[in-house]
C-alpha cells in the first residue's frame, strides 16, 4: 500500500509518503522553494518522496489530503453570517479568494497532481480527503510507540474543530469529544502574538520565549474576561473581545481597552508590559493544556498521551506535562503542526479508510529521529561544491569529526551538514549551526553575526540521552526538541540583587549556568536529547566534545539566518556559510574552512528574506 500524503493552500505545504504503513519520507515545500511557510501545492516535496520511496506517480494506490475544503468553506461562511453585517468587508474581501481557490480544491488538487505526477493516473479517484484534526491526531498516534493511548490535538483551527480528544488503540483511531470555532486556544495565543507585535502563525514562539522575562500580571484579567474554561480543560472564549471571525485582525478596540493599550508595532522596542502579557497568555495556556490532559486522563484511563497540532509546539507546556505525571509517557510528534498533517493524512487513509493493520509497535518511534528529507551522496556533494566553487578537503569520518569537535571547543561556530534533513520546524543535527554552550559570549555571537538577530531567547541545548539527568531535570527522552526543563540546580548561577534589576535581554547577557548559551533567565532550556541509533554521527560528535571539555552539550540552532528556511542542499548550507560568520562547515565528509574560501563568493543576504 502506498500513499502519498499532501497538505496545502494554508501554511507550511508539505509532502509524505508512507508504504504498508512505515514513514518513508516527509519534507516541507520551503526548504526546496525557498520561501518560508510555503502554501503553494508542494510540487518539489511531492516529487522527493516519491523518489526516496522508488515510486512513480502511477504506483501510487492513494493520495491523501489533510482536511476537507468543504467544511472549511462551510465555517466560514457560517461564521461570516453569524456575524454579518459587522464582518461585511472581511467577507466580501475574503469570498472570491474562497470561492476560487478552495471550493474548487478538489479539481485544483487533481490538476497539480497531473501537471506535477503526470496524466497516466487517473488522479480523481485515487483521490481522499481525511479531515484537519484527524490528520493531526493520525499523525501523533500511529508513529508512536504506543500501542494504546489517547491523543490530544490542539491548534488555531482546522475546519471547525479546534481542539479534538481521541482514542489509538492499534490500527483503531476514535474521535471522541472537540471543541469548536471560535473557541480556540491556538488563537486565543495568536491573538496575544498579534498584541504583543510578532507575526500570527510564526511568531508564537517568540512570545513563549518571551514569557520568563515577566510577571504574569494580566493572566486574571485573561481568565475573567477572556476565556472561561470548565473542570474538564473545555473551554469557551469572550468573542466580545476578538476581531479574527469578522475583521482581519486579531484583536479589537475592546481587548486594547482591557490590557491598557494598542498593540505593539512590529520591530519596536519591546517593553516590561509585552513581557508580561506574554508571561499571563502562556502561565493561562500552560493551565488550559493540563487541565484538559487531566480530563483526558480521567475520561479514557489511558496512561500514555500522543499530542499534535500547533499549540504542542509550546514546549513550556509540554514540560510542565511531564513534570506534573499527568500520564506515564507522553510522545509528540515533531511535525506538529499543519506539516505533519500531510503524513497525518496518509497514516488517516492506510489504517481508517484501507484498514491496514497497525505496523508493529516495538518501543521506539516510526519517525526515524524525523530525519525523512533528502541527504546528498559523498560524490553528489563534492560536485555541487565544486560547481559552486567552493574549497574543501574530504577527510575520513574520524578526522572529520575530531577537527569539528576542536573547533567546538575553540569557541568556532560550526555548520553541520549530514544524513537526512529534518521533517518539522526544528533542526536536529541534520541541518544545524553548533556552538560551544559553556562560552559567554556564544549566545550573542550567533545571533548578531549568524542568525542576524538580537535574539531574547537562548538557544537550545543538544545533549547526549546518556547525560541528560545530569545537566537538566529531566530524564525522558526528547529528541524532537519539545520539552523544556530547568538546568540542575548544582550547575547553576545566582543572580546578584543589582544583575536582576537589569531590562530584558541585558539579563539574558548574566550567565545563568555552566552553560549559559543554552539557559533561559528562569534556568529553562528548550532539550533535545541526541541518541546513538538514530544519529550516530551526532552522537559521535558530542561524545568527542565531551572527552575535549567534559560538557555533553552543545548549542544547536537552525542552519539558516533571520526570516529563511532551514538549508536543504549543499548549496544552501554553502551560501549561507559564506553569508555569515560560520567559522567551518561540515558537509558530509567535505570540510570547508571559511578562512580558505574565495571572498569574492561572500553572499550578502541584506534583504532577501522577509522578517519573520
Ligand atoms: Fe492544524
Amino acid at each position: 500500500m502506498r500513499i502519498l500524503g499532501i497538505s496545502a493552500y494554508y501554511h507550511d505545504a508539505a509532502a509524505a509518503v508512507i508504504v504498508d504503513g512505515n514513514v518513508v519520507a516527509a519534507a516541507q515545500e520551503e526548504r526546496f522553494t525557498r520561501i518560508k511557510h510555503d502554501p503553494e501545492f508542494p510540487v518539489n516535496a511531492v516529487r522527493y518522496c516519491l523518489e526516496e520511496a522508488g515510486i512513480s506517480g502511477n504506483e501510487l494506490d492513494f493520495v491523501a489530503f489533510y482536511d476537507k475544503p468543504f467544511l472549511k468553506f462551510e465555517r466560514l461562511l457560517e461564521t461570516y453570517l453569524a456575524f454579518a453585517p459587522r464582518g461585511f468587508t472581511s467577507f466580501r474581501q475574503a469570498m472570491p479568494l474562497w470561492i476560487k481557490d478552495k471550493l474548487f480544491q478538489k479539481d485544483g488538487l487533481i490538476k497539480e497532481l497531473a501537471t506535477c505526477l503526470g496524466n497516466g493516473a487517473d488522479w480523481g479517484a485515487k483521490l481522499v480527503f481525511s479531515e484537519h484534526h484527524l490528520s493531526h491526531a493520525a499523525s501523533a498516534f500511529f508513529p508512536s510507540p504506543f500501542e494504546r493511548a489517547a491523543v490530544l490535538t490542539m491548534d488555531g483551527v482546522g475546519e471547525w474543530t479546534t481542539t479534538s480528544l481521541a482514542m489509538g488503540a492499534g490500527a483503531d483511531l476514535k474521535v471522541l469529544r472537540e471543541i469548536h470555532f471560535p473557541h480556540s486556544l491556538g488563537l486565543l495565543y495568536s491573538a496575544f502574538t498579534y498584541y504583543t507585535g510578532f507575526k500570527v502563525n510564526s511568531g508564537e514562539y517568540k512570545v513563549m520565549g518571551l514569557a520568563p522575562y515577566g510577571e504574569p500580571r494580566f493572566a486574571d484579567l485573561i481568565r475573567s474576561h477572556l476565556i472561561d474554561v470548565k473542570d474538564d480543560g473545555s473551554f469557551r472564549l469572550n468573542l466580545d473581545y476578538f476581531d479574527y471571525c469578522t475583521g482581519l485582525r486579531m484583536t479589537n478596540g475592546k481587548f486594547d481597552e482591557l490590557f491598557g493599550g494598542p498593540a505593539r508595532q512590529p520591530e519596536s522596542p519591546l517593553t516590561q508590559r509585552e513581557m508580561d502579557l506574554a508571561a499571563s497568555v502562556q502561565q493561562v495556556t500552560e493551565e488550559v493544556v493540563l487541565r484538559l490532559a487531566r480530563g483526558v486522563a480521567r475520561e479514557t484511563g489511558e496512561r500514555n498521551l500522543c499530542l499534535a497540532g500547533g499549540v504542542a509546539l509550546n514546549c513550556v507546556a509540554n514540560g510542565k506535562l511531564v513534570r506534573e505525571g499527568v500520564f506515564d509517557n507522553i510522545w509528540l510528534q515533531p511535525a506538529a503542526g499543519d506539516a505533519g498533517g500531510a503524513l497525518g493524512a496518509a497514516l488517516a487513509a492506510n489504517y481508517l479508510y484501507k484498514g491496514a493493520p497497525r505496523a508493529r509497535v516495538n518501543g521506539h518511534d516510526a519517525m526515524r529521529g524525523s530525519y525523512l528529507g533528502p541527504r546528498y551522496r559523498q560524490e553528489d556533494v563534492e560536485q555541487r561544491l565544486k560547481a559552486a566553487g567552493a574549497r574543501y578537503r574530504v577527510l575520513e569520518p574520524d578526522e572529520l569529526l575530531e577537527s569539528c569537535a576542536r573547533a567546538l571547543a575553540e569557541g568556532k561556530a560550526v555548520g553541520w551538514h549530514q544524513g537526512r534533513m529534518e521533517f518539522g520546524p526544528r533542526a536536529l543535527g541534520g541541518r544545524s549551526i553548533l556552538g560551544d554552550p559553556r562560552s559567554p559570549t556564544m549566545q550573542r555571537l550567533l545571533n548578531l553575526k549568524v542568525k542576524y538577530r538580537e535574539s531574547f531567547r537562548p538557544f537550545a541545548p543538544s545533549v547526549l540521552r546518556e547525560d541528560v539527568a545530569d545537566w537538566f531535570e529531566l530524564d525522558v527522552d526528547s529528541p524532537y526538541m519539545l520539552l523544556v526543563a530547568d538546568v540542575v540546580t548544582g550547575r547553576r548561577i545566582a543572580m546578584t540583587s543589582e544583575q536582576q534589576q537589569l531590562f530584558g535581554i541585558e539579563k539574558l547577557n548574566v550567565p545563568r549556568s555552566s552553560i549559559p548559551a543554552v539557559t533561559h533567565v528562569d534556568y529553562s532550556a528548550r532539550v533535545q536529547t541526541v541518541h546513538r541509533d538514530t544519529n550516530p554521527r551526532y552522537h559521535a560528535l558530542i561524545t568527542r566534545f565531551k572527552e575535549l571539555t567534559g560538557c555533553p552539550v552543545l548549542v544547536n540552532t537552525s542552519f539558516n539566518v533571520r526570516g529563511e528556511p532551514i538549508v536543504c542542499t549543499p548549496e544552501d548550507s554553502f551560501r549561507c556559510f559564506m553569508g555569515t560568520d560560520i567559522d567551518l562547515l561540515a558537509v558530509e565528509n567535505c570540510l570547508l574552512e571559511k578562512t580558505t574560501q574565495d571572498s569574492a563568493l561572500k553572499h550578502r543576504y541584506e534583504g532577501a528574506f522577509a522578517l519573520d
